[in-house]
Formats: structure tokens, C-alpha cells, sequence
């Protein structure tokens, strides 16, 4: 089995790692279960870009188990755990990444895990589909379809289509009731703090917190943000957004404005140069900054190097940057996603819904492959119930069911 990964002695502990993880997967779980005898992607050649810590690998383990040849790749460098890469390696899954690789041997990585040509991709980002495209169009006729995971992905993904350059039919996972309304808002919520915290040792209480975009990732930030004791400004591009962000009891500004108030600065917005130069010229002495967008590109840290007289590491994940006047600015994770580059990513049981979500469209774009129209398209609505209802019995909790007068009752109000 071919791999490229930094040390397979590290096995055991990622082993552990993942054994942890998968107790408080009952989705996952439950679907395992279901599908083990039938082995319905028995044979099938999977390629996986993901984020490679404990949760993704019980995902890879999981498509392995149900029959699938599994070739993974790492969809961020700062985020590849090595000890979950070689339990990976350990269980027959081939893996291509190592924490902390460069921007070539991350590029080489998508393409080894390419190599054999699969049939069902399974993305982060969209790097592999867009290496696909790019490099390795000779893999096109055999690739059924893809599945993606985030925001980001998403959008990269609609501009092919908008390009007409998509081939084959990606399910964006993304947009599942049971991934963004809990995965982006409770998860990163919850891990882009414990990242936080983790790494720096400071107290969230009583400081000023901006949050640059207030969609779903933003919204859970400042939610936990303001639960943790701090005070929060949020900055917004999108007017409804905005506005929500102050009735849900933030205070809304400009970056220009928050700028010399923050004590902590958080970007969430899928965009490029959030916090920038202008920015850095009005932060106060020590703010701190993290990104949790999907791309390091949120915070414009060439500018803040540029800036800077002295740059040192201050300690593991913060680099200190210091300005001419003497003022220290703190960059966490090399600005990647603080939530990985610096913690473990979202909680357990969020991403059991993810991957439950990310296993079912595997499965669905490996049954009915190129049937499926060339493009993006929803996880389909009876699965994403389905995994939700899962979750719900795994709790032990019911849901209301609709009497037989209140079918009817229905009925006619909707033919009214
Ligand atoms: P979203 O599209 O719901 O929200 C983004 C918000 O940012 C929008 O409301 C938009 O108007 C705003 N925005 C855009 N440019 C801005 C600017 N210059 N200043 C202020 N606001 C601006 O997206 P979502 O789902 O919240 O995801 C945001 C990013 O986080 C994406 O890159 C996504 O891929 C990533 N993501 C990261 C996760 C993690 O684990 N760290 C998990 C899920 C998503």
C-alpha cells in the first residue's frame, strides 16, 4: 500500500485518539452497523481530502469498513495530526499529508491520492475536484461524483458550474439542514474558543471580541463569545446580517472602527483581506487575531510581516508581530483555522452528523453515479432527515408524530 506520511510509529496514540472519538459518534455508528454485511462500497476507489485528526479518520476507517479502497490527503497543513495519520496507514487507509507540509508537498499530496482514479471524491475545500480539473482531466470519465464538506468548498464549486466546467454531480454536504445549522454555528462556535483558549491561556471575560461576519460560523463565535463574558462587535458586509448581529445583542461597526477597541479579532467570513494593514496601523498593544474562515487569507498576515520591525514566535501557534511605534500584534495558527491549527476542531458528536451526512452521499453518489445532473446539488432531503432523526433516537429522544385528524386538518389547509 503506497502512503507518504511523517512517522507510522505514531500509530498507538492515534489509535487512542480515534477509539475516543468514535464512542460519541452514534450516528456513524448506527450506520455502520447498518451497512457492514452489505458492503456497499465494496471495491470502489474513494479519494478524501479532509482535515486528518481523530473524528475525519473514524469517517476514512468507516468507508474503508464498508468496502471502499481509501486514499486520503490533508486538506490544510497545520491541521494533519501525524499520530492520526499513521493509525490511518495502520488500518489500510493510504495516506498522503504530515503536519506542517509545504505548499508543494501539499499540491503532490492531492495528486498521489488522486493517482489511482477514483470513482467517489470526498472533499474539504475543493482542492481535490479542482485538481481534478486542473491537472488530472484524464481522471474525469471514471469519477461518478464528489461530496464537499464547507462554505468555502461551495463556493469554489459554483463558480465551476458557473464556468460550465463541472463534469459530474457534487453533493454539497455544506448545505444540509443537519451540517450548517449544528456544524457551523454549535461547532465552530464551541472549538474556534477552546482553540483559543488552549493556546493562549487568556481570559475571554470582560475583553473585546470582534467578529468579522456574522453568518453561521460568526453567529455561534459571538453567541459563546458573549457567553464566556465578553464584549462583542461584530463587522458585516450584508445589511440583514448586520442587523440581526445587534438584535441578538452584539455591537456592530466597521473594522476601521473596532479596530483600536479589540482585544481579541476573529474572522469568519470567506473573504480575503478582512483585517488588513489600515487595521493593524489602529489595534491596540497585544490585541490578539485568529482566523476560522476556511482559507488563511482573512487576515492579510504579508502585510502585517511587512509592517513589522521584529517577528518572533511567542509561543507554540503565536507569532508576535512588532510594529515600528512598539505595539506587539499576535497572529494565531499562521492565520489558518484556529478551531484545527490550534485545537481539535469541532466537537465529537458535531461532526458525527457531518460525516453521517458525508458517508450517505458517498453511498448515494456511488449508486447512481453519472445519472446524477453534472453540478451541485443538496444532499437529498430524505437523508438529511434521516440522519437527524438518528441523532434524536441516539439521545433517546422522540419527535412528535402527526395524528391522523391532523393529516387532514393539514390537507385541506393547504389545498385553501
Ligand atoms: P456564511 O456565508 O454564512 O457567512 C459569512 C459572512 O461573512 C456573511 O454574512 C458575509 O456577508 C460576511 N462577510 C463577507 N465579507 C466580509 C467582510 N469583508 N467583512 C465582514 N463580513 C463579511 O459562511 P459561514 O458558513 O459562516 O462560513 C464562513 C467561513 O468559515 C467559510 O470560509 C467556511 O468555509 C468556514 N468554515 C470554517 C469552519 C471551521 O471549522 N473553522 C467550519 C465551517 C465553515
Amino acid at each position: 500500500m503506497d502512503y507518504k506520511i511523517a512517522d507510522l510509529s505514531l500509530a498507538p496514540g492515534g489509535r487512542a485518539k480515534m477509539d475516543w472519538a468514535w464512542r460519541s459518534m452514534p450516528v456513524l455508528n448506527a450506520l455502520k452497523a447498518r451497512y457492514a454485511a452489505l458492503q456497499p462500497l465494496k471495491g470502489v476507489k474513494l479519494s478524501a481530502c479532509l482535515h486528518l485528526e481523530a473524528k475525519t479518520a473514524c469517517l476514512l476507517r468507516t468507508f474503508k469498513e464498508l468496502g471502499a479502497e481509501v486514499r486520503a490527503a490533508g486538506s490544510n497543513p497545520l491541521s494533519t495530526q501525524d499520530d492520526i495519520c499513521a493509525a490511518l496507514v495502520d488500518t489500510g487507509v493510504s495516506v498522503f499529508s504530515r503536519h506542517a507540509m509545504s505548499g508543494e508537498e501539499y499540491r503532490r499530496y492531492l495528486r498521489d491520492t488522486l493517482a489511482f482514479g477514483p470513482s467517489v471524491i470526498v472533499d474539504d475545500g475543493a482542492d481535490l475536484v479542482a485538481t481534478v480539473l486542473s491537472d488530472m482531466k484524464e481522471l474525469i470519465p471514471a469519477v461518478k461524483g464528489a461530496s464537499e464538506e464547507t462554505t468555502s468548498g461551495v463556493k469554489r464549486l459554483k463558480a465551476m458550474e458557473r464556468q460550465g466546467i463541472l463534469p459530474f454531480a457534487v453533493i454539497s454536504v455544506n448545505d444540509a439542514h443537519s451540517k450548517y445549522l449544528f456544524d457551523n454555528r454549535y461547532g465552530t462556535g464551541q472549538s474556534v474558543w477552546d482553540g483559543f483558549m488552549r493556546t493562549t491561556n487568556i481570559l475571554v471575560a470582560g475583553k473585546t471580541v470582534v467578529i468579522a461576519g456574522y453568518g453561521w460560523c460568526g453567529r455561534g463565535a459571538a453567541m459563546r463569545a458573549r457567553a464566556l463574558g465578553a464584549r462583542v462587535i461584530v463587522t458585516e458586509l450584508d445589511p440583514h446580517r448586520a442587523f440581526e448581529a445587534v438584535m441578538d445583542g452584539n455591537e456592530l461597526m466597521t473594522m476601521a472602527q473596532a479596530a483600536p477597541l479589540g482585544d481579541i479579532f476573529l474572522t469568519f467570513t470567506g473573504n480575503t483581506h478582512v483585517i488588513r494593514a489600515e487595521h493593524f496601523q489602529l489595534m491596540k498593544d497585544n490585541a490578539i487575531m485568529g482566523n476560522a474562515g476556511h482559507f488563511d487569507v482573512e487576515i492579510n498576515k504579508h502585510e502585517l510581516a511587512a509592517l513589522a520591525v521584529k517577528h518572533e514566535l511567542a509561543r507554540a501557534n503565536i507569532e508576535t508581530f512588532t510594529l515600528p511605534d512598539g505595539r506587539r500584534l499576535n497572529l494565531l495558527g499562521e492565520g489558518r483555522l484556529v478551531n484545527l491549527a490550534c485545537g481539535d476542531g469541532h466537537p465529537i458528536e458535531i461532526m458525527d452528523l457531518s460525516f453521517a451526512l458525508q458517508l450517505e452521499s458517498a453511498l448515494y453518489v456511488n449508486e447512481h453515479g453519472r445519472a446524477l445532473e453534472a453540478g451541485l446539488m443538496d444532499v437529498p432531503e430524505e437523508i438529511d432527515a434521516a440522519v437527524m432523526e438518528t441523532k434524536l433516537a441516539s439521545m433517546g429522544l422522540s419527535l412528535e408524530r402527526m395524528t391522523d385528524e391532523q393529516r387532514a386538518y393539514m390537507a385541506d389547509w393547504r389545498e385553501d
